[in-house]
């Protein structure tokens, strides 16, 4: 009894401070995303409704132009989208990437997970179960991603994300052969940030349940067929609801190799406070890729969270939402990157 009476005098005077239950935290400002995972949660619903739900949210919304149908036209000029929602009780996972003609990802992704044994479905046969699964298929194409996809073949198709090809990348578009020069494209000039802010959500309850999900359209002009790391269990987000929970954003192609968002919830598991863990997964990269364009949010299961970016001349400060019982609205948090 002394003992908790001290523990609990010394944690009013750390300035851990805004820990609460129950959490939503998501990233970007994706207002409207949070406040609707928060009215799910208030109303007395699930931790994977409220995920489910504030990520569909966006996907109406088409947040950013990069959550949702009618963004990122890939290079044949497809919107195609890549989502997972995660159960931090059970560890049990539901993705799709590349699913075609379906507006509703996360939705497509919690059938996979709750009405197949399978994790993970893709392409055109990921719509098939959609539709047997009752979500309608519709155009995913609007004005706006056929102008995107118009402007960039009038540009001769740049940029893209082909290497070490003919026709020179940087000249022309396909059909593109191997060459034995190698020759890199500026990749990091167009894999910026507003070509990808993917929204990764994770909600935690009173009693410390997690889960975490994840809704994009990708990359744009990416090569059809390209899957981020979105729809990676451990990569675009990891719940476990005895350790804590994780959701990255940023370029895929070069956070997927370092599962970051596992590698967080590891270190909050060895005892990593979460804005610590958060700042290891990206300096994990940063050792690799110095110049990566990336971020990640992390909170544990005392509704204690973080988030972490890395920094590079255009992006120094991510911006990310919270939403928890000290507060009525959801708030805009920000932190500087390293
Ligand atoms: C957020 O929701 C409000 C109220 O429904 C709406 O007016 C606003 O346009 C939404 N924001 C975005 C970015 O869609
Ligand atoms: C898209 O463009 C077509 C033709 O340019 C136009 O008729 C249509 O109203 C536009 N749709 C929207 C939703 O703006
Ligand atoms: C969550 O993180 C905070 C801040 O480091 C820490 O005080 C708390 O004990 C952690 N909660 C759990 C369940 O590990």
């Amino acid at each position: 009894m002394f003992t908790s009476i001290v523990l609990c005098t010394f944690a009013s005077l750390l300035p851990l401070g805004h820990a609460s239950l129950p959490l939503v935290i998501n990233t970007w400002p994706f207002k409207n995303a949070t406040a609707a995972a928060w009215r799910v949660l208030q109303s007395g619903g699930s931790v994977l409704d409220a995920v489910e739900r504030g990520c569909a949210r966006c996907e109406v919304e088409q947040c950013d132009g990069s959550v949702g149908y009618g963004g990122s036209p890939d290079e044949s000029g497809e919107t195609t989208l890549d989502a997972l929602i995660m159960n931090g009780d059970t560890m049990e996972v539901g993705a799709v990437a590349g699913l075609r003609r379906i507006k509703n990802a996360i939705g497509v992704a919690r059938a996979v997970m709750e009405r197949t044994d399978h994790t993970l479905l893709v392409g055109q046969s990921a719509s098939v179960f959609a539709e047997n699964m009752g979500f309608v298929a519709e155009d995913l194409t609007t004005n706006k991603s056929l102008n995107i996809f118009s402007q960039w073949l009038q540009s001769n198709c740049q940029p893209n994300y082909r290497k070490n090809v003919f026709p020179d990348p940087s000249a022309s578009c396909g059909p593109y052969e191997p060459r034995a020069t190698l020759k890199r494209t500026k990749r990091a000039q167009h894999a910026s940030r507003l070509s990808h802010d993917t929204i990764g959500m994770l909600a935690v309850d009173r009693d410390g349940h997690m889960a975490a999900g994840t809704s994009t359209n990708g990359m744009t002009h990416k090569v059809p067929g390209r899957v981020g790391d979105s729809p990676i269990v451990g990569a675009g987000a990891y719940a476990d609801s005895s350790a804590g929970g994780a959701a990255a954003t940023g370029d895929g192609d070069i956070m997927m190799r370092f599962l970051p968002s596992y590698l967080a919830v590891e270190l909050m598991r060895a005892g990593a406070d979460p804005s610590a863990a958060c700042k290891m997964a990206i300096s994990r990269i940063k050792r690799h890729y110095s110049e990566f364009f990336g971020a990640i949010i992390c909170a544990n299961t005392t509704g204690h969270y973080g988030a972490a970016c890395n920094k590079t001349p255009g992006f120094t400060r991510f911006h990310y939402m919270v939403s928890n019982s000290k507060s009525d609205a959801p708030l805009l948090k920000s932190v500087d990157c390293v």
